[in-house]
């Protein structure tokens, strides 16, 4: 049995730090000195290259360690590998976890999911492609061979006297948040993964009570956990990548003053860093973007909780936890080069409207403003359907897919990494300090002899710039079909298609017909070979007009369907395009 690996980083110190640019007297040529103010008094010094012209730079240092003792290797963790309203309890689901091949199955008579690997222990074949059986078995599809919730294998089809063959690796699996988390060394689990707590907390945990297990959005991401940690943990970049959804807008790009929370400052769930934004009605672009004006106090808090949750917790009326909206995400590093997010948006609890009597009740509803107020959430409802919702959070991810993808490629094939960022402002501090976890995270597993694993949250290749934009924006392929919410908008549609193409081909006949008549009809009166009634000609020639401008109609309505179709498979995102 493999114990658990704790290494302590080199340089470990507590205490918050607010950065602050004072410029160095010890200046060497070509590059300066930049001196960083902890809130204690003490200093750090780092070094950053010169930028010509600029007036004052931070920069963030790359040593400093705040709250953290110790870190396990990246696959001594609890991690998400998908959400359970994407998983289907009559059959195994493949998943991807630290680039392994996984298979989730229900276990009926346990009434729990199992997670094994996803490779049969006769000859390989992928479990995953087989059957559940006696409700708690999975059977391979292959030769037969059957194998349990723990993966011990119970039966051998093609073995006289009832003997087995070996077993195949079964995982820990915990429900949490409807999200199914695997422990991914189950060497450890006993010594090490029992005791390690899951990053939930009480206000997710309702949310999903009230919202159900669709609530949180799920999809595949071209680059790797590496790149999706540094992004989600970047406050800086959503007035400029995601410019134009909802609020967002490049110009409520600012200085970012990030204060780094000592441990006494930290949120009681003890994030491993956390920060705060100093003046956020002002400085967050998110609260900057607000359409109602956002009290002067109002806070925002931004939290890593390792190995695989990133937290923003806004709120209006500090102390008010009923104010506090709360962006969660949580990621799964699945294979080398690729993530799975899972996003949820919890909104600040409304305050139950007053009770009525019946008579109030109905004397509300004559006024015009309260009709009007009425049909407005009418309207609202509508439109901000679940349906609409992924939509949305499809636009988010589609706006930074493809540039992730491409900075991984600029990377990987220079040998660069996050050691050579240029970081001069606190925008990056949570950043530097996510990728350092990772980093000692994928070490310590490479200090085991786990390179496969190691390589799936630091990789130095396989990140491809020629990969098609289709591919890397496929919507289908990660997210529409694990979503059945998206599908079943998505069969809507398309037989809204197909309908309409019925209509269409049944309109082109018609107009044929009657283009067909008209013409003999006009052609027999010419000719003087038999008089045809004007009251036939002119019946032809309106059913021919009728036929055509139904045609034009339909074509609008076909093509606005198609786009609607192609939300759900792919849109692509072109950042010059968005003015
Ligand atoms: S490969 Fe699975 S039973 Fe043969
Ligand atoms: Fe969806």
């Amino acid at each position: 049995m493999k114990l658990p690996l704790l290494i302590p980083l080199a340089l470990i110190r507590s205490g918050a730090s607010l950065l602050t640019p004072l410029q160095s007297s010890r200046q060497k040529p070509g590059s300066r000195s930049i001196v960083l103010t902890s809130s204690s008094g003490a200093m750090d010094q780092a070094t950053a290259s010169e930028i010509n012209g600029s007036a004052e730079r931070t920069q963030v240092d790359d040593e400093e360690e705040s709250g953290v003792s110790e870190i396990r290797p990246i696959h001594q963790n609890w991690w998400p590998v998908s959400t359970t309203f994407a998983l289907d309890k009559s059959r195994p689901n493949p998943v991807d976890l630290l680039n392994q091949k996984l298979v989730v199955f229900w276990s009926e008579s346990e009434n729990e999911w199992k997670c094994l690997d996803d490779r049969c222990s006769h000859r390989f074949a992928p479990l995953s492609e087989g059957r559940v059986i006696d409700n708690n078995c999975l059977q391979c599809a292959y030769h037969g061979w059957e194998f349990n919730g723990e993966g011990k294998c119970t039966k051998v089809p093609q073995a006289a006297r009832g003997a087995v063959g070996r077993s195949v690796t079964g995982y820990p699996v915990r429900v949490e948040a409807s999200m199914v988390f695997v422990w991914a060394d189950p060497d450890s689990f006993d010594t090490l993964g029992k005791s390690t707590t899951i990053p939930i907390f009480p206000k997710l945990k309702e949310a999903v009570e009230v919202q159900g297990e669709s609530f949180c959005f799920m999809r595949d991401l071209p680059y790797g956990y590496e790149l999706l940690g540094e992004n989600l943990l970047d406050l800086s970049h959503l007035p400029f990548s995601h410019h134009g959804v909802g609020n967002l807008d490049r110009e409520l790009g600012c200085p970012l003053p990030f204060r780094v929370l000592p441990a006494s400052e930290k949120s009681k769930d003890n994030p491993l860093y956390e920060v705060i934004l100093e003046d956020a009605a002002n400085t967050d672009p998110t609260y900057k973007g607000f359409p109602v004006p956002v009290p002067p106090d109002a806070s925002l808090n931004l939290g890593f909780y390792d190995p695989c949750h990133v937290r923003y917790t806004r709120q209006r009326v500090p102390g008010d936890e009923n104010t506090a909206s709360v962006v969660a995400l949580y990621m799964c590093p699945t294979l080398m080069n690729k993530s799975r997010v899972f996003l949820f948006n919890i909104f600040p609890k409304r305050p139950p409207p007053p009770k009525k009597t019946k008579l109030q009740r109905l004397k509300s509803w004559v006024t015009p403003s309260e009709i009007k107020q009425k049909l407005a959430m009418y309207a609202l409802a509508r439109l901000f359907t679940p349906v609409f919702g992924h939509l949305m959070s499809h636009k988010i991810f589609d706006g930074d897919g493809i540039f992730l993808h491409k900075q991984g490629d600029r990377m990987a094939r220079s040998g660069l990494s996050y050691k050579d960022y240029d970081t001069p402002s606190s925008a990056d501090v949570m950043v530097n300090k996510f990728r350092r976890y990772s980093n000692a995270a994928s070490q310590n597993a490479r200090l085991l002899g786990l390179e496969q694993l190691a390589e799936s949250v630091s990789p130095s290749s396989g990140y491809n710039d020629n990969l098609p934009r289709s591919e890397m924006l496929d919507r289908y392929e990660s997210h529409t079909k694990h979503c059945k919410i998206c599908l079943e908008a998505l069969e809507k549609a398309q037989l809204k298609k197909k309908r309409l193409e019925l209509v269409q081909t049944a309109l082109i006949g018609a107009a044929g017909a009657s283009s067909v008549t008209l013409a003999g009809g006009l052609g027999l009166s010419l000719l003087r070979t038999l008089r045809v009634p004007s009251i036939l000609l002119k019946g032809a020639a309106g059913v021919t007009l009728s036929c055509v401008g139904g045609c034009k109609l339909t074509s609008k309505l076909k093509a606005k369907v198609e786009k609607e179709i192609q939300q759900f498979l792919f849109e692509d995102y072109i950042h010059a395009d968005k003015h």
